[in-house]
């Protein structure tokens, strides 16, 4: 019999409501919340307020998208954790709520398990996916992590950044030049026009397959601060081979422990996932990488890089498979690893 998970993602600034039939998607709706752009990044409080006026009709249609009925929801799929607190609490309190209402099993969804999970979401039953084990790099505002994923419930992280996400890095290079907030995806539309090899920005030397990104940070502020004082326009002349420059660097730097890590295990599958999967570079990189080493690349569609509640009703499908069900009285976890 088939199983048509609810899913609910409102672990930051999106909120999001899916409907997916054994992974095969029905919907999946977003409401994006606009109210951020001003300050410069999320302001959990406005987050908070936004997911209450959204969910309720976000939810609703999703539901009416998917051509289905109330009754037919098998379960509910929730993002529990990671997030912001008033955030979580939102799609937590309102999961329960319908799960209770419906009379359907209340399933809790590592946010981090749904983007690397979103390689699941399928079109049709021959929608390609990845075969376990697979390496996949997650990479966003919040992580950067090397994962072995050996099923979907059993994940390793073999290496992540020991300080900036390279989600922050873009980012925060970015707001050093002036660009506004999320500067990844503005240094991506600038870099296409840009030197990629004008500027030479520092990399780390760290063990394993760990990540830094903060003296990259540093290096691209003092080398824009000591040029700024030669030349007071050199941000706006050079803004494009800037953002080429340091997307390059950035983008070495993912690779360099990524295939140090596929190399070393072994393993022929490999992913991206995460807001930064958005990014042309990596997205290039990857599939230039597997397609060099005869292994196979998933790289998912951009809808499905940010955060959207397709993934989370695709993680909360094989939960439900287990019978992994929450406790109503169990609370949403701001801080959870993978
Ligand atoms: O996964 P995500 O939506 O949420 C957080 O973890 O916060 O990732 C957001 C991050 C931001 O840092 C944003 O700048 C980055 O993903 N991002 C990109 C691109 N699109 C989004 N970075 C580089 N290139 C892009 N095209």
């Amino acid at each position: 019999m088939s199983n048509i998970i609810l899913g609910i993602e409102s672990s930051c600034d999106d909120t999001s409501a899916a409907v997916v039939k054994d992974c095969i998607l029905l919907s999946n709706v977003i409401a994006s919340q606009k109210v951020h752009e001003a300050y410069g990044g999320v302001v959990p409080e406005l987050a908070s307020r936004a997911h209450q006026q959204n969910i309720v009709p976000v939810v609703s249609e999703a539901i009416r998208q998917a051509g289905i009925s109330k009754s037919q929801i098998s379960a509910i799929a929730f993002t529990r954790g990671p997030g912001l607190p008033g955030s979580l609490h939102v799609g937590t309190s309102f999961a329960k709520g319908l799960a209770l209402a419906l009379g359907v099993p209340l399933i809790d969804v590592n946010h981090l398990h749904g983007h690397v999970l979103a390689h699941f979401i399928k079109d049709d039953e021959n929608t390609p996916v990845p075969q376990f084990p697979f390496l996949c790099l997650l990479i966003s505002g919040g992580n950067s992590q090397i994962i072995k994923v050996n099923s979907p419930g059993d994940m390793e992280i073999l290496g992540q950044t020991i300080d900036d996400a390279a989600g922050e890095a873009f980012d925060k290079c970015a707001k050093i030049m002036g660009l506004p907030y999320p500067g990844g995806p503005v240094i991506d539309r600038l870099a296409k026009d840009g030197d990629p090899d004008r500027f030479k920005f520092a990399k780390p030397h760290i063990s394993d397959f760990n990540y830094s990104f903060s003296g990259l940070k540093t290096s691209f502020l003092y080398t824009l601060r000591d040029a700024v004082k030669q030349d007071p326009d050199f941000v706006a002349n050079n803004i494009c081979d800037l953002a080429a420059s340091l997307q390059k660097t950035i983008i070495d730097i993912l690779m360099d422990k990524f295939a140090k890590a596929i190399k070393q295990t072994g393993i022929k599958t490999i992913a991206i996932a995460g807001g930064v999967s958005a990014n042309s570079a990596i997205r290039n990189a990857v599939e230039d990488y597997a397609r060099r080493h005869r292994i196979t690349a998933f790289i998912p569609k951009r809808a499905f890089t940010t955060d959207n509640a397709a993934m989370i009703a695709v993680a909360g499908h094989f939960k439900f498979l287990d019978h992994q069900f929450m406790d109503i009285s169990e609370p949403p976890f701001s801080r959870v690893s993978i």
